[in-house]
C-alpha cells in the first residue's frame, strides 16, 4: 500500500475508510450512522454506535487471550520501583477501582478529575472512569491551586481523585495541601476526595469529604463497562488559547477509539504485543492518547514512566527503558532530547544498551529543530519521524507513516498529512496559498475521528474559537507551508499559545498574573527562544508612575506569582522594565514585533504604531541588558 493510495482512499471515501477501521473493534452495537454533518461541516463520527472504551482496551484483549501479556510496565527510577501489570491484572484492577468509584455514587455522564503523578493508579484510575461512562478530566500536576480551580469549577466533578505526592528529581511535591487549596478556591465543591496515599507522604485527610483510595479499594466489588454511546464524551482535556480561560477539548469514545487504533499500525508500525513508550504525561493529550488508550485498544504493553530524560539518573534513561523492555517505538518530545544531546552529546549511554528492538523513534509536541533531529538520527542509527499535532485533534495531523509507507524525511517538516485530514495554507481572506508560500495552517471540515467538535459547558465556543476566522475550515493556530512535494512545514503558533518544553500554555495568562502585580502599570509576555525548553515566557513591563521597586526584585516577586498562580511549569525566566510599550493607535500593544525584536529576527514596525520612537528605546534598552546584540 502506498501513502498516497491510503491517503486519498480517505479523502474520497471517507464513510468507508472510517467504517472499515471502525470494524476492526469490538463494539456492543456497530455504529449504523458513520459521518453525520451539520449545515457548518462539522462532523459527528459513530454516534449511534454502542461501545465502551476500556471494553476495547481492556476486557477484550483478555476475552481473546492476551490476559498474560503485559499491560502495563510501570519504571519509576524516582521511587527505584518497577512493577508490571498483564491485561489480566490491569483490567481486574480497573474493574475494581470503577467499583470503587460506582460506591461514592460516580454514573455514566459524571465528571471524576484526576491531579496525580505518574503512577499506574493514574492510568488505572483513567480507564475505570471511562469502564462507568463517566467523563475523566486529567490535571497536569505542575499546575498550580488556581489553575486546577478553573478546571474544578468548568467541569464540576462529583469526585477527585488525588495522591499524596509526586516524585520530581530533586523534590517530593505534596499534592494534597495543592488540592485543598484549589478545593478551597473554587465555587463547586466535589462530594468525595480519594487519594492515593504513597509511602513518601502520608496526606492528611479531611474528614467526610477525603477517603483512602487502598481502603476503598479493599472494600469495592468489581464492575463492568457501562454502554455508551459513540458520541458520548470519554474525557474533557483543558488546554490553553488565546483567552486567560483554558479551553476543556471534549474527547468523544467511538471517535477516538478508531483514530487511534489505526495510528498504532499506521503510523507508529507497531502490532499487538510490542512495548511502545511515550514518555510524557498523563496529564497532557499526549499521554492520555499514547500513554493510556492507544496502546491498549492496539494490545500492546505501554510504558508508565516516572522520570525525566537526564538526572534520573543519567542522560541514558531513555535508552535504559528502551532495552530493558524492548521498547519498539519511542515517541518524546524536542526538549527531552535535546536535554539528552546537552548531556551526553557523543551518545556514550546509547553504546552500553541493546536497542536493536527499538525499530523507529516519533517526536511531537513543538517543532523538532533541525540539528536535535540530525543528532538523534546519527547517534542512534534510528529513523526520527516528526509529527504534528495537538490537544484538539488528538492524533498526528501530519506525519510519515511507517506502517503504510515510509517517505522521505525532510528535515524541519512533519512529512505530510494524515488519511482523514485536508490540510491546507490560507492567508487571512481564506484564499489558498502556492507552494512554499506561509500561511495559517486550515483544516478543512469534517475534521476525521477524534477530533473535537465541541468545547465543554460552551455552545458557541468551539465554532467562536475555531470555525468562525476561516469559514468551512477549521483554523490550527499554527502557521506554516507546504513545499512544492506536498510536505507540510509548521512554523509555529500565530496566535497567544507559547510551547515551554512542549507544554502548552497562553501568555495571555500569564500576563494576567504579571498584571496583578502592584507595582505594574501594563505589561506583554511574548515568547523568547530558549536552547533547552524550545521557549520560554519573558514579561516586558512597565511600572506604574513612583513604584519603586527594582527591576530584580520585581522578576523575583513575578517567578513567585506565577508559581503559584499557573505553576512551576511556565519557567518564567525574564523580567524587563520598559519605560513604555508599542502600541498601535487604536492602543493594541505589538507583540509579534517585540517577539520579534527580543529574538533578534526580522521586525517589521507597522504604520498604525502610535510613536515610531519607542522601537529604538526599547532596543537600546535591550541591548543595554545584553538581551540582544
Ligand atoms: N508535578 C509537579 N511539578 C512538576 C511536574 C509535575 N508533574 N512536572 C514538572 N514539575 C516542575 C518541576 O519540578 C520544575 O520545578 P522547579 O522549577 O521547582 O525545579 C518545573 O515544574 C519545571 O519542570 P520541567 O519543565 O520538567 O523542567 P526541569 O528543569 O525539571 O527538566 C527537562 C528539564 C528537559 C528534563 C524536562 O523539561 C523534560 O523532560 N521535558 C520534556 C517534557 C515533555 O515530555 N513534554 C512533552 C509533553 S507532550
Ligand atoms: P498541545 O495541544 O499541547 O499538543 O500543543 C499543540 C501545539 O504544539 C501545536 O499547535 C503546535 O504549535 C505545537 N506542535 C506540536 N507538535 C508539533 C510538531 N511536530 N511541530 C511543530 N509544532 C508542534
Amino acid at each position: 500500500m502506498s501513502y498516497i493510495a491510503e491517503y486519498q482512499r480517505s479523502m474520497n471515501d471517507p464513510e468507508g475508510f472510517w467504517r472499515n477501521q471502525a470494524e476492526k473493534l469490538e463494539w456492543f452495537k456497530f455504529p449504523q450512522k458513520i459521518l453525520q454533518q451539520d449545515a457548518d461541516g462539522v462532523g459527528y463520527w459513530f454516534a449511534d454506535g454502542e461501545m465502551n472504551t476500556a471494553h476495547m482496551a481492556l476486557d477484550y484483549h483478555v476475552i481473546n487471550g492476551r490476559g498474560n501479556q503485559a499491560a502495563l510496565i510501570f519504571d519509576s527510577p524516582v521511587t527505584n520501583t518497577k512493577k508490571t501489570y498483564t491485561y489480566a491484572e490491569l483490567t481486574s484492577e480497573v474493574a475494581r477501582t470503577a467499583g470503587m468509584l460506582a460506591d461514592l455514587g460516580v454514573v455514566k455522564g459524571d465528571r471524576v478529575i484526576i491531579y496525580m503523578p505518574m503512577i499506574p493508579e493514574a492510568v488505572i484510575a483513567m480507564l475505570a472512569v471511562a469502564r462507568l461512562g463517566a467523563i475523566h478530566s486529567v490535571v497536569f500536576g505542575g499546575f498550580a491551586p488556581p489553575e486546577l480551580a478553573v478546571r474544578i469549577d468548568d467541569a464540576t466533578p462529583k469526585v477527585i481523585l488525588s495522591a499524596s505526592c509526586g516524585v520530581e528529581i530533586k523534590r517530593v511535591i505534596e499534592y494534597k495541601p495543592l488540592l485543598d487549596r484549589a478545593i478551597d478556591l473554587a465555587t463547586h465543591k466535589p462530594e468525595s476526595c480519594v487519594i492515593y496515599q504513597r509511602p513518601q507522604v502520608a496526606a492528611p485527610m479531611i474528614a467526610g469529604r477525603d477517603h483512602d483510595w487502598a481502603t476503598l479499594l479493599a472494600a469495592s466489588k468489581a464492575v463492568g463497562c457501562t454502554p455508551v454511546l459513540g458520541s458520548d464524551p470519554l474525557y474533557i482535556l483543558y488546554t490553553s488559547g488565546t483567552t486567560g480561560k483554558p479551553k476543556g477539548v471534549v474527547r468523544e469514545n467511538g471517535g477516538h477509539a478508531v483514530a487511534l487504533k489505526y495510528s498504532m499500525k499506521a503510523l507508529y508500525n507497531v502490532e499487538p504485543g510490542d512495548v511502545f513508550w511515550a514518555s510524557s504525561d498523563v496529564g497532557w493529550v499526549v499521554g492520555h492518547s499514547y500513554i493510556v488508550y492507544a496502546p491498549l485498544l492496539q494490545g500492546c504493553a505501554t510504558v508508565v514512566y516516572e522520570g525525566k530524560p537526564i538526572m534520573t539518573p543519567d542522560a541514558g534513561a531513555f535508552w535504559r527503558v528502551c532495552a530493558e523492555y524492548g521498547v519498539k517505538a519511542l515517541f518524546s518530545a524536542p526538549t527531552a532530547f535535546r536535554a539528552v544531546k546537552k548531556e551526553d552529546p557523543e551518545g556514550a549511554f546509547i553504546k552500553q544498551y541493546d536497542l536493536s528492538k527499538l525499530k523507529a523513534i516519533f517526536s511531537a509536541g513543538e517543532r523538532l529543530d533541525t540539528p536535535t533531529e540530525s543528532w538523534l538520527a546519527e547517534v542512534t542509527g534510528k529513523p526520527v519521524i516528526d509529527h504534528w499535532w495537538q490537544t484538539e485533534t488528538g492524533w498526528g495531523i501530519t506525519g510519515n507513516l511507517q506502517g503504510i509507507e515510509c517517505l522521505p524525511i525532510k528535515p524541519g517538516s512533519s512529512t505530510k498529512p494524515m488519511p482523514g485530514f485536508n490540510v491546507q495554507i490560507l492567508d487571512e481572506h481564506g484564499e489558498r496559498q502556492p507552494a512554499g508560500t506561509q500561511g495559517y495552517i486550515a483544516l478543512k471540515l469534517p475534521l476525521p475521528p477524534s477530533c473535537l467538535n465541541q468545547v465543554w459547558g460552551d455552545a458557541n465556543k468551539f465554532r467562536d474559537s475555531y470555525l468562525s476566522f476561516l469559514p468551512g475550515f477549521y483554523t490550527s493556530g499554527d502557521g506554516g507551508y507546504i513545499d512544492e512535494d506536498g510536505y507540510v512545514f509548521v512554523m509555529g503558533r500565530v496566535d497567544d499559545v507559547i510551547n515551554v518544553a512542549g507544554h502548552r500554555l497562553s501568555t495571555g495568562e500569564i500576563e494576567e498574573v504579571v498584571a496583578g502585580h502592584p507595582d505594574v502599570a501594563e505589561c506583554a509576555v511574548i515568547a523568547r527562544d530558549d536552547e533547552l525548553k524550545g521557549q520560554t515566557p519573558m514579561g516586558l513591563v512597565v511600572l506604574k508612575t513612583g513604584a519603586a521597586i527594582t527591576e530584580a526584585e520585581l522578576h523575583k516577586q513575578l517567578v513567585a506569582r506565577i508559581r503559584e498562580n499557573i505553576g512551576p511549569i511556565t519557567c518564567y525566566q525574564t523580567t524587563v522594565v520598559l519605560a513604555r510599550l508599542p502600541k498601535t493607535r487604536s492602543g493594541k500593544t505589538l507583540r509579534k514585533t517585540l517577539c520579534n525584536m527580543v529574538n533578534g529576527h526580522e521586525y517589521t514596525v507597522p504604520s498604525t504604531i502610535d510613536d515610531t520612537a519607542v522601537v529604538p528605546e526599547i532596543v537600546e534598552t535591550l541591548r543595554t541588558k545584553g538581551l540582544i546584540s
